[in-house]
This record gives C-alpha cells, structure tokens and sequence, in this order.
C-alpha cells in the first residue's frame, strides 16, 4: 500500500462484499493500511447486508448517513447461484438462472450504487470501484459459453457506465470504475480455473487498490483491470 498516492492521509473506506476471497484479501489490507482512519465493511455473512434486497440495503446505508467515504468497494458476486455454474451451451440455458445472475450481478451492484455512492465524500476526490469481470466484455468475447454470467456482467458494466455520468453531476470529484481482479483463487473460480493461472487473493487485491489510488477523473465510467489497463466495453 506504499505506493498509493492519491488518497488523503485519514480516508475513510467502505468495503462490501468483505466476507469473499477478494473482499477479505481487501480488508486485511485496508486494515493494515495506516493512512485508512476508518474501514466499514459489510457483508451478508456478518452483517446481513443482502445486495439483491433493496430494504436490506437502504438500512445498512441508513446507519452510514453521517459519514463521508474517499473510497468504496463492492466485492460481491458469484458466478455459481444455488448450485447452478455457469453453461457451455445453449441447450443447458435455463431463464432462471439467467435471473438469479442478474439480480446478483448487476441489480444488486445498481442498488449499492443508488444506497451508497451519495455517502461519497463530495469535496475531495473519491473513489468508488465495483467488480466486475473480463468475461463481461461484449468486445472481448471470442470462446462464447457462460451466458448468464457474462450478460449479468455487460449489464454491470453499462449500470456503472450511466451511474458515473450522473455522479460527476453530484460529486464531480469522485469516479467510479468496473474493475476485473484477474483470476483469483478464491471459491468463486476453483471449479473452473483448471489450466488458469490463479492469482493469490491478497496479491490481486493489492494491485487492485494500488490500480485505484492511481485512477484519474477522466477514468470515472471506464472499465479497467488489476493492472491498469483498460478493457474494451
Ligand atoms: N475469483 C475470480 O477469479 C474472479 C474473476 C473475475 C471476476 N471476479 C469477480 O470478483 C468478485 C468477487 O469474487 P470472489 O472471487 O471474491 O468470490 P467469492 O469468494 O465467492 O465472494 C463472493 C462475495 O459475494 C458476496 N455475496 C454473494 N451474494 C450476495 C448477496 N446476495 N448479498 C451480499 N453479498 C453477497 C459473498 O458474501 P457472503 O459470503 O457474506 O454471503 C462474498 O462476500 C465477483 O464480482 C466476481 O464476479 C472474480
């Protein structure tokens, strides 16, 4: 965390999703981090905070009222739901689970933003980060297969596209970016990384947040991974 530069000295961080192999790779190190005067994180296992229930949401968001956030994290996500991975083909499409992955993937994310992003510190530059996915890119797509997954993550990606136009509006300061970890070994990816190199979880969530102290206004509404890059929509 040496390296972060952009953040003030004393910010104040919010971590969603922090109970995942990535969101506890991030906690540990915004802990860690002494220039981190206040973490809040939230998860559904610790702290109830379902992001696919709106009454959920907006009461965990209630309690923050007071606060100001430099930075926002949400970690949430899931490429498996109620036992359910993600297709090879067509034929194993099932509009259920499509859903179920939008209502995770992409409403859920939507309605952090519509609870949380007002909580964004509307002086200094603050910056909030949702994971998203490489697989999500329309552009990118060359192998096709997991449907549900990847359109519940181009729907992610255009929710974060719109919601930043309308936060440079309220906020002009702060950004707001989709960002890909890379392949992590976390739970998540275990049943279908065979043959992927996996990257720890605390060393992706580091090159992350080194990523994000970096990020400039003009990168709010972009899509952008661990390193840096920038990934075509
Ligand atoms: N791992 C990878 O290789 C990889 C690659 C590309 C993108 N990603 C993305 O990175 C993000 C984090 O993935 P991960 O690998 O850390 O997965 P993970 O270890 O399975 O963690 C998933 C997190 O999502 C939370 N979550 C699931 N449903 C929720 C709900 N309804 N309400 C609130 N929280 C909920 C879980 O909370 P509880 O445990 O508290 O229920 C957990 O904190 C996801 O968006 C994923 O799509 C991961």
């Amino acid at each position: 965390m040496q390296e972060m530069s952009s953040l003030p000295d004393g910010y104040n961080a919010l971590l969603i999703g922090a109970s995942g192999g990535i969101g506890s790779a991030m906690r540990k190190l915004l802990e860690e981090d002494r220039r981190c005067r206040e973490l809040v994180a939230l998860s559904r296992k610790h702290d109830g905070l379902d992001i696919t229930e709106e009454n959920s949401v907006a009461m965990h968001s209630e309690k923050l009222l007071n606060k100001n956030f430099h930075l926002l994290i949400c970690a949430t996500g899931a490429l498996t739901i109620d036992g359910i991975g993600p297709e090879k083909a067509l034929k194993q499409f099932d509009p259920n689970a499509m859903a179920a992955q939008f209502r995770l993937n992409a409403i859920g994310p939507a309605l952090v933003m519509k609870h949380f992003l007002p909580l964004l510190d509307r002086k200094t530059h603050a910056i909030s980060a949702f994971l998203s996915a490489r697989v999500g890119s329309i552009g990118d797509n060359r192998l096709g297969g997991w449907i549900s997954y990847r359109s519940s993550k181009a729907a992610l990606n255009q929710i974060i596209r719109t919601a930043s136009i309308e936060l440079r509006r309220t906020h002009p300061k702060a950004i707001l970016v989709g960002i890909h970890p890379g392949t992590v070994e976390t739970d998540l990816s275990e049943p279908f990384s065979r043959g992927h190199d996996r990257m720890p979880p605390l060393g992706a969530a580091s090159r992350m947040l080194k990523t994000l102290d970096l990020v400039t206004s003009d990168q709010s509404g972009s899509f952008i991974a661990y390193d840096g890059s920038s990934i075509e929509w």
